[in-house]
């Protein structure tokens, strides 16, 4: 049997972050489906398009990984995907409380899916796409915080364009990322 897990979240955008939780989840699950919840509720800075496009070009190296958009209860979506389980990152005490949380609904509303938290790995741990978004929004440096793509979309939405120095480092800190 496969094991199959799925990795949900607004990735508005994706980061780093989501990055290192994905690259250790395949090291546990056959197949891992990161799944862009649609989520009107939540003010996006990226439409679902966008997001998508970002996930396919930061996620083309990576064996194993289907990209997928879903609507309403995430346990629905796991069954119909016949996931075993949930893939969480937890970065700090901050996150513990609402994973703890969503962990025990999706238990009461199915028991065989089981949700895997990993720790954010240290380096990330105080990153969120809120935040980098805020720092890109005021010319902050995020290039060694988000897939290439990601900072190029991020600068055009706020009219920044990348200074030929900026876009050799940032090739320079994607090597450096997947080296570790
Ligand atoms: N490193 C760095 N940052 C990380 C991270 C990591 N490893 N993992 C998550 N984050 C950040 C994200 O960037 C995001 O930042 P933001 O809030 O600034 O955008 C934040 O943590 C939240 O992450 P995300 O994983 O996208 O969670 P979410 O709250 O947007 O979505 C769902 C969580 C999709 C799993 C949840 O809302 C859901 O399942 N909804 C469907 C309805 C449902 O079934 N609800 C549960 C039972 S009622």
């Amino acid at each position: 049997m496969k094991h199959v897990a799925i990795y949900p979240g607004s990735f508005d955008p994706i980061t780093y972050g989501h990055l290192d939780i994905l690259e250790r989840g395949l090291a546990l699950f056959d197949k891992v489906i990161v799944a862009i919840l649609i989520n009107p509720q939540k003010k996006a800075l990226f439409t679902v398009d966008e997001r998508l496009e970002m996930l396919k070009a930061s996620l083309e190296a990576f064996p194993n990984v289907e990209i997928d958009t879903f609507k309403g209860l995430l346990i629905d979506y796991a069954v119909q995907k016949k996931a075993q389980a949930i893939l969480r990152g937890m970065r700090a005490v901050s996150d513990f409380e609402y994973e703890f949380q969503m962990a025990l609904m999706n238990r009461k509303f199915n028991r065989e899916i089981q949700t895997v938290f990993m720790m954010t790995e240290l380096r990330w741990i105080f990153t969120s796409s809120s935040i980098i978004k805020e720092a890109a929004r005021f010319g902050g440096e995020i290039d060694d915080m988000v897939p290439r793509i990601v900072s190029r979309r991020l600068k055009e939405k706020f009219h920044q364009s990348p200074s030929p120095n900026k876009r050799i480092s940032c090739i320079k800190n994607m090597t450096r990322y997947r080296k570790k």
